[in-house]
């Protein structure tokens, strides 16, 4: 049985060539069982017509805010709410640039920003348009907001033109999704502890020993996690991020010290605790109480103490089922590094970065890791939005403890 039986699914089509292409999606969707409603932007109907989407789909297709006749509103508030997905294919130029900077003027973009569930985008143009740096920064910015993005293939366009911009077929659209359902809920009653960000050690009341971290992988897995069923306790320094979903408790804390606390207490509720956040190595051993002024002679000297390693602490306390992942950010002798943490600190598993990997540090949207088992098992990725990695990790997690026989 297809996973998408009885999903509700939003199919958004915009106005290009390859709608002719979504009634074939659509037809596999119904086919899977999914029940489908079709929001078509106005400039899609030049292409395809509702009675065609309509009559396969079985329900009136929306593409106005109101029906003219009888002034009847169309929510795109409870659509949203009504979908476990949208998947928007084709997504034109203009309707990515429309997505991305928040222009609601027509029913498929304000249900787009409506959507409460996971969004697909499979863009489709002609392959300058594809390229330019506008179509690329906007696709960008829809793939940081958490919307996975279909690739557009390579081959003949419509143009007569050969290159990257054909929608991907409608039957490898339908592996994604049935795919992405069919993990979806993987993690159901699993308890998953996740630290993120970076800590900050205080000097005085006004400064502080800190570090570069963003904390956006630790927070793209707490997403993750709790999007595939499990309850998440997110631990995290202080961050510029925001994170509102249900099966997320937030903890928020500034220092090694207050992690750890808040780490031990809730550990051994856990099945799976991943420590991705950045920790100070040291503090300074006193924080002076008023601001240290400027007006000595003397250079301050700050006296530095060693924090707890958090890692090994859970490492040590760690029981029989429960899984413990660490991350490694190494610049040099990286796996060697890697491997003498995963031992030090009782790990299961490691997720190394490379300060050598561009795009794969502090700041970015993106990441580039290998992951190393205890059992010496090892796999290495690809440069991808840290929103993917996460899947991979998460992925790796899962396989992991089957091995183990846990699950
Ligand atoms: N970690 C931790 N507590 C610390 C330091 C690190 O929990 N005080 C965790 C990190 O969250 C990460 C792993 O340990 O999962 C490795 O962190 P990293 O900074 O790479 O290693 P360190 O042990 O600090 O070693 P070094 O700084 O010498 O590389």
């Amino acid at each position: 049985m297809s996973p998408l039986k009885g999903k509700h699914i939003i199919l958004g089509i915009c106005g290009g060539i390859a709608a002719y292409k979504s009634v074939s999606l659509l037809r596999l969707l119904v086919k899977a069982g999914a029940e489908v409603q079709v929001v078509i932007t106005p400039a899609g109907k030049e292409f395809i017509t509702p009675v065609t989407l309509s009559s396969l789909s079985q329900k009136p297709v929306v593409s106005e805010f109101f029906t003219a006749n009888t002034g009847e509103w169309h929510s795109h508030v409870d659509l949203g709410l009504w979908a476990d997905c949208m998947v928007i294919a084709p997504a034109t130029a203009s309707t990515l640039g429309k997505m991305a900077h928040g222009i609601a003027d027509n029913m498929l973009v304000t249900t787009y920003l409506s959507a409460k569930s996971q969004v697909f985008i499979a863009p489709a143009m002609d392959l300058d348009m594809m390229a330019h740096p506008s179509t690329q920064a906007n696709i960008e910015s829809l793939r940081s907001y958490g919307n996975i993005i279909i690739e557009p293939e390579s081959g003949e366009l419509a143009s007569g033109l050969v290159g990257k911009g054909r929608m991907e077929e409608p039957e490898k659209i339908v592996d994604v999704l049935e795919e992405y359902f069919s993990k979806s809920l993987d993690l159901i009653g699993k308890r998953v502890l996740i630290t993120a960000g970076p800590t900050r050690e205080k000097i005085d009341p006004v400064r502080f020993i800190g570090n570069y971290s963003s904390g956006k992988m630790g927070y793209s897995l707490a997403e993750k996690f709790a999007s595939r069923g499990a309850q998440v306790t997110l631990v995290s320094g202080p961050v510029a991020l925001k994170i509102d979903n249900p099966s997320v408790t937030l903890v928020k804390v500034e220092s090694a010290r207050e992690m750890l606390e808040a780490c031990t207490h809730v550990f051994p509720d856990m099945d799976i605790a991943v420590m991705c956040a950045a920790v100070a190595d040291y503090a300074p051993k006193d924080v002076a109480e008023r601001k240290i002024k400027r007006e000595h002679d003397d250079v301050p000297v700050i006296h530095l103490v060693k924090n707890p390693d958090i890692a090994a602490s859970l490492g040590a306390l760690k029981k029989d089922g429960q899984t413990l992942v660490g991350f490694a950010l190494e610049t040099d002798h990286e796996v060697e590094n890697a491997c003498e943490k995963l031992l030090r600190k009782n790990l299961d598993m490691i997720v190394l970065n490379s300060m050598r990997d561009k795009g794969a540090c502090f700041g970015t949207d993106t990441n580039k890791v290998s992951i190393i088992a205890s059992d010496g098992s090892r796999m290495d990725f690809g440069l991808k939005p840290k929103c993917e990695v996460a899947d991979d990790i998460i992925d790796f997690i899962i396989g992991l403890r089957k091995k183990f026989m846990i699950d």
